[in-house]
């Protein structure tokens, strides 16, 4: 980072060997007050939590990792605030594999894919604390020795990539690629440049998908993302749709 809120040195961090799920520790401490820019690690989670209320296994070994961030923009931004953590988890894993194997990819919003299965799940919280503060929680679990083996799509781990690497050196790239980023995110500096690096690595636009929303499915073409980071879909009609929330499938 460079020298705005989200500089290298304005973070901190605090490494637990075990916890019940890291984005939760982060809400309790924003709860008590704690003023955000605190990065959580574990070595182990005993109660990790994924996207939609489905449980994240977290064995040792693999990264566990949140960052409590506190009123870090207007709601209208925070939307965006996925893309920009998914091209900071992928520029972190790209620091650590060697080159030349399967592609690594970001899947709409903020999967890490490497060869279309999932290596690293992202889940932000939100929560609005009784003082008036809102609390952001950005939590981010990579796949490196270990993965389900019950997921309901493909998984992968770094480990069967050549990146024979421990959570600690994943954290370090992590920890510097998310302050240049969050840096340039902030006050919408960078908001293009983070738009064209999401899609320079995302997969799959301009190929047909479905995307599942709460309450039904659409089908249709990629189209590419808005710089709000809504999905745009093309299902035929004048317009693309935008979407703002959703799973995605690939044909
Ligand atoms: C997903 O379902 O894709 C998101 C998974 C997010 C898992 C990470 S691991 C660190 C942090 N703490 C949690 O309890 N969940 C996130």
């Amino acid at each position: 980072g460079g020298t705005g809120r989200f500089s290298l040195d304005a973070f901190r961090h605090e490494a637990l060997s075990e916890v019940g799920s890291t984005n939760s520790e982060c809400l309790a401490r924003a709860r008590a007050g704690d003023s955000g820019l605190l990065w959580i690690t574990a070595g182990r989670q005993i109660a990790g939590r994924g996207r939609r209320g489905r449980a994240w296994t977290s064995e040792p070994g693999n990264l566990y990792a949140s960052l409590l961030l506190i009123n870090p923009a207007e709601p209208q931004r925070v939307a965006s605030l996925p893309l920009a953590v998914a091209v900071a988890v992928h520029a972190a894993v790209r620091a650590v594999l060697p080159p030349g194997g399967e592609p690594l990819e970001v899947k709409w919003p903020n999967d890490i894919l490497i060869g279309r299965r999932k290596t690293c799940g992202i889940l932000l919280e939100g929560e609005g604390l009784p003082d008036g503060r809102r609390a952001v929680v950005v939590g981010i679990g990579i796949n490196i020795r270990h993965m389900p083996d019950n997921a309901p799509y493909g998984v992968t781990r770094l480990a069967d990539h050549g990146a024979g690497v421990s959570p600690e050196e994943l954290f370090a790239h992590l920890y510097k690629e998310m302050a240049i980023v969050l840096d340039a995110w902030d006050e919408g500096r960078g908001t293009a440049e983070i738009s064209r690096r999401w899609r320079d690595v995302a997969c799959g636009i301009g190929e047909k998908i479905t995307v599942n929303l709460s309450d039904r499915s659409l089908v249709g073409t990629f189209a590419g993302i808005d710089d709000r980071g809504f999905l745009m879909l093309d299902t035929g009609e004048r317009a693309p749709m935008p979407i703002a929330a959703g799973d995605v499938f690939f044909e």
